[in-house]
């Protein structure tokens, strides 16, 4: 299944590519800041095209058009470009996610970082790949060696959760703390040991169901700021290597 994944979100990436730079089309969903283009929704066209074709009995959880039957034995959970403000701002770090899901349970995730075509991929119980490369994540267990990422939601001037003060004190505390603007890529990145850890609140299935897999499958850990396992619908993620868990936990949870 996971080869199935993997061409289809390269071919949803070749139509990103060949927007990236144009004059697309730009539109708002909840507000100023949350934005889609043609581009996202072509890509997901494609996407949910060949599941209808191939798959005509799967559910399908897609981020610009939503859920199809739902209560399906096998789900398609997709983000077609995640990354769109950095896509419509001309800032090549964007990504497609898609992850399968069998009675909700994640067996094949990829993400697919469109402009250095590397497709990370994971397959439940197989470990996790850029391209034919077996990926770990990184052996650092100091915080303070750490290098972090994390985003925010497009409610971020709201502060929900506190989510500025917890960005702070983190910054605070470790080498350095980056901000993509690609969930599934910084995910991405922990499995392949870029990044030591990332958190974040207020995401949806779309943006972590393929890159938690890749974190988990790639030997690190995934749970919520409490140290619980997580679903693709919880709203707050902390990925790490599993050696500075404990230390993101800390501050994650202090005073906040
Ligand atoms: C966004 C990105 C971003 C994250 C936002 C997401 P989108 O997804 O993953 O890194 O901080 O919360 O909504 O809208 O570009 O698909
Ligand atoms: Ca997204
Ligand atoms: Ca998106």
């Amino acid at each position: 299944m996971v080869d199935d994944l993997i061409k289809i979100s390269k071919e949803a990436g070749a139509i990103i590519r060949g927007g990236f730079g144009k004059s697309n089309k730009v539109e708002f969903k909840t507000n100023e800041t949350n934005l889609v283009t043609n581009i996202d929704k072509a890509a997901e066209k494609l996407i949910t095209d060949f599941i209808k074709k191939e798959f005509p009995y799967h559910g399908i959880l897609a981020e610009e058009s939503g859920q199809v039957k739902s209560g399906a034995e096998y789900l398609w959970v997709i983000d077609p470009l995640d990354g769109t403000t950095n896509f419509a701002h001309g800032l090549p770090v964007f990504s497609v996610s898609i992850a399968l899901q069998k009675n909700e349970v994640t067996i094949s995730g990829v993400v697919y970082d469109v402009i250095n075509d590397i497709a990370y991929a994971a397959e439940k119980g197989s470990g996790a790949f850029a391209n034919d490369q077996k990926i770990k994540v990184s052996t650092n267990a100091i915080l303070r060696r750490s290098v972090l990422a994390s985003g925010f939601p497009y409610n971020v001037f709201e502060n929900p959760d506190h989510l500025l003060e917890r960005f702070a004190e983190m910054t605070k505390r470790a080498r350095g703390v980056r901000r993509l603007g690609s969930a599934a890529l910084d995910l991405a990145y922990v499995a392949k040991g870029v990044f030591d850890g990332y958190w974040e609140m207020e995401l949806n299935p779309w943006d972590i169901c393929a890159g938690m897999l890749l974190v988990e499958e790639a030997g690190g850990l995934v749970t919520d700021f409490d140290s619980n396992p997580i679903d693709m619908y919880t709203k707050r993620i902390l990925a790490t290597n599993k050696l500075i868990h404990g230390q993101m936990m800390e501050v994650l949870l202090k005073n906040f």
